[in-house]
């Protein structure tokens, strides 16, 4: 069980370390929390997740796994990239076993081949996508293995930025659903960071949603959707709740673009 505590959080990359990208940022997660980020491109949204990895260091501030700075990438965080991040010259059961050999150094290749294969199915993946390149595969068919492969070292903490992005909205519907059942079936559930542009993905997945402002950019709203007024995709239109909140959330976005271009 982890929790995350981000204190005071500020942050500027290294060739232009006078322009903040991400400025003061404070927030809690409790273990379990589904946080879905919203915001608009370029607020610095894969820049916190990145800290999150801990492939940045904060310029000031901390950000803490129970109780503790990250220092560095660790195998109880990871993360499914923007582009998927599977390596090119490599198959899909390839990637899959170099994830999950840091995860059980002592297995043998049968163990990992019979583990990878086990998580393949789990995303609704044949057993032949195993000894595909990444360049044969379809993008719904990468992002499936991607996903994959950071469920099959089973970290507590999983960081996903825009996952769905690039697919169509059939692929998308389907590979939400995968990834709220993954979540839900698991005791204790994982903690998940997830970025995206959509609010009604957010709404659908998250049980909490952390609006980014421009940048420098800070957490400028925030909100949860209690267990008793989740939507699901069929009823998520007709959820008096969750529509007042999606109002809110589309008009702090708004709002806050405007600002910015005024
Ligand atoms: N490696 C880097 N070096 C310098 N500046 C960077 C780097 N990566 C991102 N930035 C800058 O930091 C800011 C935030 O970028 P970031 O990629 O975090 O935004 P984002 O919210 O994820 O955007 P998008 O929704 O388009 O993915 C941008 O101004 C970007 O140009
Ligand atoms: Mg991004």
């Amino acid at each position: 069980m982890k929790n995350i505590e981000i204190k005071d959080l500020s942050f500027a990359y290294e060739d232009e370390p006078e322009r903040l990208v991400l400025d003061h940022i404070d927030l809690h997660v409790d273990p379990g929390d589904f946080v879905c980020l919203l915001g608009q491109s370029g607020c610095g949204k894969s820049t916190f997740l990145r800290l999150l990895a801990g492939l940045e260091r904060p310029t000031s501030g901390a950000v803490c796994v129970n109780g503790d700075p990250i220092k560095g990438a660790g195998l109880d965080r990871s993360v499914v990239f923007q582009d998927y991040g599977l390596f090119p010259w490599m198959t899909a059961g390839e990637n899959l076993i170099l994830a999950l050999r840091q995860k059980f150094p002592k297995e043998n290749k049968r163990k990992l081949k019979d583990l990878a294969l086990d998580m393949l199915e789990k995303v609704g993946l044949k057993p032949e996508v195993y000894d595909k390149l990444p360049k044969e595969l379809s993008g719904g068919m990468k992002q499936r293995c991607a996903i994959a492969r950071s469920f099959g070292i089973d970290p507590p903490i999983l960081l996903m930025d825009e996952p769905f992005g690039a697919l169509d909205a059939v692929t998308r519907a389907k590979l939400q659903t995968m990834i709220l059942d993954l979540w839900a079936k698991e005791e204790p559930k994982k903690t998940v960071f997830f970025v995206t542009h959509d609010v009604d993905e957010a709404l659908l997945l998250a049980n909490r949603i952390c609006v980014f402002g421009q940048s420098p950019s800070k957490i400028i709203h925030e909100c949860r959707i209690p267990e008793d007024i989740k939507p699901t995709r069929e009823t998520i239109y007709e959820n008096g709740p969750i529509m007042k909140l999606r109002t809110q959330l589309i008009r702090y976005i708004n709002q806050d673009v405007t600002e910015h271009i005024a």
